[in-house]
């Protein structure tokens, strides 16, 4: 018997997930100083600093255990938002709200609508609950809701949708959403992955929020992105209570730690300077977009802060092109998209870089 006769069937030929190279780890592999990173869609300029004098202050008492409810934050959170108390789950990052919902809802066998490409994770934590994720390709780089709601069988637990979308920053409006909704099987959850929410630029996008008491319908959101809290760990989900219920069930006591719940209490006081941030990223990604027309280079249209872009040749060589110049970005073979990168908006000055990088390469061909 071998080691992999002992893992579980369902997990053996799992891909992991692989992520963005970090920077410190890439200047030591190619021993220079200047590496910007514009691969894992974060926030470039940083946390609130009201957020960073919240840390400091509470790092002294990290030799005690957490809140394990989160209660100044939920407090805070809930006023917020707009939604009760126990409408809120937190978990270590959003990507631990996908497990939740996945270990308290879905049973081994039962079926997972999921699109591709998407965020990577969905098909992952579907595969180690032992579920089938049924694939529903996306169309022009957009969810196809209509086809999605078609490949709902009576063994359908969960449906995802990632919106806007990673990696296509794609988003889908209410109209769509509101008719994937209606007349949804009662036994059906949707997933609604609001991960890049504040980036949004489109009028008619539907805040899953609003629809969480029109539906069994769970809103995952991040302190990663916007907020600049990735190194963390901290997202939160909100739901009906009584789904809420079953996700708590799940959940380790103490998944969010003491400097994540009084960092993202404080980011929340502190809007004016996330808004400052969409406002950047927002300017810059236009900026993206007019160097790429002006180049002639295809891209992907985005209501996120990252681009995907078609460099029209293998994106591996691209990527390693662009690494050995100290600029990382995501290579999107992962993702079956075997000509595109998918760049993190940046501040301008690594975009700036980032685009001279890309026209020497374009040019070079
Ligand atoms: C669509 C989507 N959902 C969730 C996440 C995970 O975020 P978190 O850091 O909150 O786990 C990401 C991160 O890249 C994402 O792109």
């Amino acid at each position: 018997m071998t080691v992999r006769d002992l893992a579980r069937k369902c997990i053996r030929d799992i891909i992991s997930y692989e992520p963005g190279k970090p920077i410190e780890e890439l200047k030591r592999e190619l021993g220079i100083k200047s590496v910007i990173k514009l691969a894992s869609n974060e926030n470039p300029v940083g946390l609130s600093p009201k957020a960073l004098s919240a840390i400091l202050k509470a790092a002294k008492n990290v030799n005690r255990y957490p809140d394990g409810n989160s209660f100044y934050l939920r407090e805070k959170l809930s006023k917020f938002l707009g939604v009760g108390k126990n409408e809120i789950i937190f978990g270590n990052g959003s990507n631990e709200i996908i497990e939740f919902v996945v270990r308290a809802y879905l049973d081994a066998g039962e079926e997972v609508v999921i699109s591709e490409p998407t965020f990577l994770i969905y098909k992952i934590v579907v595969a180690i609950q032992g579920g089938k994720s049924v694939i529903v390709p996306l169309k022009n780089f957009t969810y196809d809701l209509p086809a999605m709601k078609k490949a709902i069988t009576p063994n359908t637990k969960i449906v995802f949708i990632s919106n806007p979308n990673n990696p296509t920053g794609t988003s889908v409006g209410r109209k769509e959403f509101e008719e994937f909704l209606k007349g949804l099987p009662r036994n059906v959850i949707v997933i609604v992955d609001e991960a890049y929410n504040e980036f949004v630029e489109r009028k008619d996008f539907p805040k899953a929020l609003d629809y969480i008491n029109k539906a069994n319908v769970i809103v995952l959101r991040t302190f990663s992105k916007a907020h600049g809290l990735s190194g963390l760990r901290i997202g939160y989900g909100v739901a009906k209570p009584e789904l809420i219920e079953y996700m708590e069930k799940v959940r380790q006591p103490f998944n969010i730690n003491l400097l994540a719940q009084v960092a993202a209490l404080a980011s929340l006081e502190d809007i004016k300077f996330i808004d400052g941030i969409r406002r950047l990223v927002l300017k810059e990604k236009h900026s993206i977009y007019n160097s790429l027309d002006k180049m002639g280079i295809d891209y992907v249209k985005s209501d996120t802060n990252f681009i995907l872009i078609n460099v029209k040749r293998n994106s591996r060589e691209v990527f390693n092109e662009m690494l050995k110049q100290g600029v990382i970005v995501r290579d999107m073979a992962a993702y079956d998209l075997k000509n595109y990168i998918r760049v993190t908006v940046g501040k301008k000055t690594e975009n700036e870089r980032f685009i001279k990088i890309l026209k020497k390469i374009v040019d070079s061909r």
